[in-house]
Order: C-alpha cells, then structure tokens, then sequence
C-alpha cells in the first residue's frame, strides 16, 4: 500500500485579494504567467492541460503547449483527426488548466474553441523548425500504429522528399483558439483557507467576479 496521507504543504507564497484585480481575467492570467515565468522557476510555463468530452462520453485531459493568448483568448495547435481534434470538433466546450506549482497557483478556463483561420495556423506552422513540421506530417496523432520504426521510416522517406523545398502544412493540422467563459484563479494560502477568485462572462461580456470557499 502506498500511504500519502502525510504528503502535505503549507501554501506561502502568495496572495489574491480583491483589491489587487483588474476587470479582465486575461490581464491576471498575463500577470500571473509572467509573475511565474520570471520568478518561479517553472520548466514550462505554457504547457498546459486541456480536458475535452471525448466521443466515447468520457473526459479526457492532457497537456499541451500554449502558443498565445491575448483579448479574444488562448491558442494550441494540433492535429485536428487526433482524439482531442475530433472531440472539440463535437463539442466545443473544454476545459484549459494550469497548475503552476511553484508559485502554488492553479488556473482552470472553461471555454469554447474553434479553429484558428487557416492564415494563423500557416502562420505558425511556418515558424516551426523542419524537425517539428516533418513530424506533424509524419504523425497520424492519436491512431494506431505498428512500430517505432513505422514513423523513423516515415520520416527518412519525407527528408528525401522536401530536401530544400518548402514543407507545406497539413491540412489536418492546426490550431484551436479557446474563448473563456469562466476563469478561475487559485492561489494557495496556509491553513487550507486557499483564495480563489472566478470570472463569469456575462451576457452583455463584462465579467462578473465571485469568491469562491476553498
Ligand atoms: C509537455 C507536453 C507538451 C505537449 N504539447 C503538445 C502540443 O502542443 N500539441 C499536441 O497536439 N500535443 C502535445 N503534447 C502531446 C499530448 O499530451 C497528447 O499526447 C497528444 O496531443 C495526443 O492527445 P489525444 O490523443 O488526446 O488527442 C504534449 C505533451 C506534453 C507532455
């Protein structure tokens, strides 16, 4: 039996108080990624979780990296036939979080996504380096496949193909842009008496800012 009913931590660092948040929960989210990035020692800030209801019914979460986020939202990018791609494409609705436990702070957003326009994702797709670009095609992400050596052939036999040539994007790749409906801020403080604060968009898109218990 493993026992971790003695794994247990003091939350110190920080605080979220009322007084010390704007209107908009992108301009905390900014605040707090880059309060993490420069003070918190995170390997990486941006990877984040993304939970979807997949086909089968069921939620399923796993990490991704954040490539942006600004006024409309935050971006990823996929394969849009991967098990995520075709559960977003069924339902909209997901879930982005980040535990970013240095600083002992969790963000959870609930959204709505869809697809990037095609410019952004050539866009981004573009800036990658060939490596990663081969490998987007290369991969049928998310389906079976017989062996490693499946994909390392794959990959000899695409090197040989684009040898000095522009590598296009695929059109089953690209990003998913997530517009938040509820933002949700943690920020561990001792004694369990946690602050977490949440914003809900309202109809005329203000945000409404509640208190949560711990
Ligand atoms: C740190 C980290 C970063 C990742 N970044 C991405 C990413 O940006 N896009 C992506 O499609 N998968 C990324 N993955 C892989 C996903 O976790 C997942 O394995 C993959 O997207 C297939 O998921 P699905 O079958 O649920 O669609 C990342 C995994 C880790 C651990």
């Amino acid at each position: 039996m493993n026992d971790l009913s003695n794994y247990r931590k003091s939350y110190e660092k920080s605080e979220l108080l009322e007084n010390q948040i704007p209107e908009d929960p992108m301009n905390l989210f900014n605040r707090w990624f880059y309060e993490v990035e420069e003070f918190g020692g995170v390997g990486e800030v941006n990877a984040m979780t993304v939970s979807t209801i997949g086909l089968d019914g069921f939620p399923k979460a796993r990490v991704v990296l954040l490539k942006k986020f600004y006024e409309e939202g935050f971006v990823f990018y996929t394969n849009y036939d991967s098990e995520k791609g075709k559960a977003i494409l069924n339902n909209p609705n997901i879930c982005l979080s980040f535990f970013w436990h240095s600083m002992e702070r969790q963000v959870i957003i609930k959204g709505i996504a869809e697809k990037t326009p095609v410019n952004i994702s050539d866009h981004y797709f573009s800036s990658r380096p060939n490596g990663s670009k081969l490998g987007a095609i290369v991969s049928p992400q998310s389906q079976i496949i017989p062996s490693r050596e499946y994909l390392t052939q794959k990959l000899t036999e695409l090197e040989k193909q684009y040898e000095g040539k522009e590598i296009p994007r695929p059109e089953n790749w690209g990003g998913f842009l997530v517009r938040p409906v509820s933002v949700e801020f943690w920020q561990g403080r001792p004694n369990r008496l946690h602050d977490r604060i949440r914003y809900t968009l309202q109809n005329d898109y203000s945000w409404k800012i509640e208190r949560l218990a711990p």
